[in-house]
């Protein structure tokens, strides 16, 4: 049977690592959390390299890289879906989130369950395709967190379905007033207090309509390449300030948006097809990303643009019978 290494001069055992790779000094916390004293060594622990790493990764803790502990948060669209996997993994994660949405009742009781879950959530009845609504939501937002914000998430969108060349002219306002310039105006009210937080994220939930062709959504699609183009131009724009810009772009995941397409049976089979995963993802693999997005472990990233999909946008050709 194979025995689990032993660091001869540390008196630990590593029961998840080969002994060689012991000694590549690394940042990941769990490296340290893995070794597990050895009860009936009467070795002291004197490696100096084990030293370093454990100083490195109890470091990594206590500047709470990994975390979003005492960061605001505004979310928008967080009583369903993608957003309110959002609010949870932020409030999950520390941070003390507002969120909005049209629907009072959802609201009041998605606020009523968070609470009992202990997070930090206060919300606001808001459509964000409306000006005045949005200068009110930030307005709010700004007297509950003292005039300073850490995280912006841009998650509302909808969309139409249909021929380019059906839309009404009342549907191309609904889908850019709703996809692109609530988006745009929430970053410019929201601006003054990011800035003033001294440590600003910018997420945007774009879609892999943004990059490629998908049937029937030539509208929707334009609105999401606008965004990554404007998470592009954030990410330049207010470097300046530490504000950094992201998106996250999803292909098919499972949320009342989708529900009514994805309820044909020849459609999923036709999504499951295209996705080298062969499924739907779930709201909770996209906030995860969002999150590593906010924190500061991922200080150095800005003006990405990246697709949670299951593989799609990468797959080319994927024969059946070969
Ligand atoms: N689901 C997917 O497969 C998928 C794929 C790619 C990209 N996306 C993007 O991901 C984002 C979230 O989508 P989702 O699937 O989670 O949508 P969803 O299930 O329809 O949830 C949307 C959330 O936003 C709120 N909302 C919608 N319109 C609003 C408005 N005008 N003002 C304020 N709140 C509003 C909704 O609450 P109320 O209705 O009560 O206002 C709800 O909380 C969108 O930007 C979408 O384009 C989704």
């Amino acid at each position: 049977m194979k025995q689990a290494p032993i660091l001869p001069s540390s008196g630990l055992v590593n029961t998840q690592i080969p002994f060689s790779s012991c000694f590549k000094p690394r940042l990941n916390t769990d490296f340290i959390l893995s070794f597990k004293p050895l009860t009936s060594s009467p070795l002291p622990y004197k490696s100096p390299i084990l030293n370093r790493i454990q100083t490195m990764a109890q470091g990594n803790i206590k500047s709470n890289r990994w975390s979003l502990q005492g960061m605001t948060a505004l979310v928008t669209g967080g009583t369903r879906g993608i957003g309110r996997a959002i609010v949870e993994e932020l409030a999950g994660l520390g941070a003390t989130v507002h969120t909005c949405s049209r629907n009072e009742n959802e609201l009041d009781k998605c606020l009523l369950e968070w609470k009992s879950l202990g997070f930090e959530v206060s919300g606001s009845i808001c459509d964000v395709s409306l000006k005045a609504q949005r200068e009110s939501l930030m307005e709010k937002v700004s007297s509950l967190f003292d005039s300073k914000l850490n995280i912006l998430v841009n998650n509302v969108g909808t969309n139409i379905r249909k021929p380019m060349v059906d839309f009404t002219a009342e549907e191309v306002s609904i889908l850019l007033t709703t996809n692109f310039e609530s988006v745009f105006n929430l970053c410019q009210l929201a601006y003054p207090l990011l800035r003033a937080s001294g440590l600003g994220s910018v997420v945007f939930t774009s879609s892999v309509s943004g990059f490629v062709s998908l049937k029937s959504m030539s509208l929707q699609g334009a609105t999401k390449g606008a965004i990554n183009q404007l998470t592009k131009n954030l990410a330049c724009e207010w470097a300046k300030d530490n504000i950094r810009s992201n998106a996250v772009a999803p292909w098919y995941i499972r949320t009342s948006l989708v529900e009514q397409v994805l309820s044909s049976k020849e459609f999923l089979e036709e999504v499951y097809s295209r996705t080298p995963l062969r499924r739907l993802g779930d709201p909770t693999e996209v906030s995860s990303l969002v999150a590593f997005l906010c924190m500061p472990a991922s200080s150095y990233i800005t003006g990405q643009i990246i697709c949670v999909d299951g593989g799609m946008s990468v797959n080319g050709f994927d024969p059946k019978n070969y």
